[in-house]
């Protein structure tokens, strides 16, 4: 008998990073599961990749019930959906922004993964990857909001690789640095010229480069447990310290 397919769940997978890693997964032949808010987006995506999608806001407890509700198997869940919101300074800090970064980038990862643990128990060699950032490791002028969320994201994700211990689940942190996805859009509220400015003069990571390093923590052997992928473009040697040429 050959055994079943193995069946991962993507989150954020309409765009960037969670687009490009539903695509590196498909090929390493993992059946998908994919979820977003943009639906259409999803669509266009899973009918390429013969995938399943679902609509699904990590915000909102309701849609992760909705859509972890069908799943009752997985190996592997990626906690990719995420963004930061603004660049502002902690004087003119706009509280509603934190609050919906931590809604998204700490509290979504919280919610997803302890929705799906059953399912991920239910197999015999699972894996959780979260897509932190350099953010979470580093701090810069402006990003304490998406910084705190984001070294609060890492936190969790140590935390369950410490609980987890002694149980056939894996747990791996990949954080990149830039990446030229619409992350930038997002934070600048749809500004594009403004979001252009952050990659201009030198070469980001696509996210191509990064779904790259999930599939590959995600097809080492089950003994392996990649802890941690920290990938940045050769131009940026920290999240301030960056090359720009030309
Ligand atoms: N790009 C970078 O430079 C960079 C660097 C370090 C880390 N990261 C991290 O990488 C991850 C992916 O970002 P990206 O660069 O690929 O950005 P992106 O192109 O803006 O994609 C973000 C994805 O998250 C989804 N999303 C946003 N809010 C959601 C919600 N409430 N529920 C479900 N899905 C939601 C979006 O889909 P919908 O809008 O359709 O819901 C989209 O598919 C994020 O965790 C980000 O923090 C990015």
């Amino acid at each position: 008998m050959t055994d079943p397919k193995k069946i991962a769940v993507v989150t954020g997978a309409s765009a960037g990073i969670g687009a490009a890693t539903a695509e590196a997964l498909a090929r390493e032949g993992f059946q998908l599961i994919l979820g977003a808010r943009r639906i259409e987006r999803l669509e266009q995506l899973a009918g390429k990749l013969g995938a399943r999608f679902h609509a699904l806001d990590v915000t909102d407890p309701a849609s992760v019930r909705k859509f972890v509700a069908r799943i009752d198997r997985l190996d592997l869940l990626v906690n990719n959906a995420g963004a930061a919101f603004g660049l502002d300074s902690i004087e003119r800090a706009v509280e509603e922004r934190w609050r919906a970064m931590f809604e998204l980038n700490v509290m979504g990862v919280l919610r997803m993964t302890r929705a799906l643990l059953p399912a991920l128990r239910a197999t015999s060699n699972a894996h959780v990857i979260n897509i932190g950032s350099t953010a979470g490791f580093e701090t810069y002028r402006g990003g304490a909001g998406y910084t705190a969320s984001k070294h609060a994201a890492r936190a969790l994700t140590k935390t369950l690789r410490l609980e987890l211990l002694g149980e056939p689940i894996r747990v791996t942190d990949v954080s990149p640095g830039m990446a030229d996805t619409e992350f930038s859009t997002v934070r600048f509220s749809g500004d594009r010229e403004r979001a252009r400015g952050v990659y201009k003069g030198l070469t980001p990571l696509t996210a191509a480069d990064v779904a790259e390093c999930i599939a590959w923590a995600a097809t080492r052997p089950p003994h392996v447990n990649i802890d941690e992928i920290v990938v940045r473009p050769r131009d940026q040697a920290t999240s301030t310290e960056v090359h720009r040429h030309g």
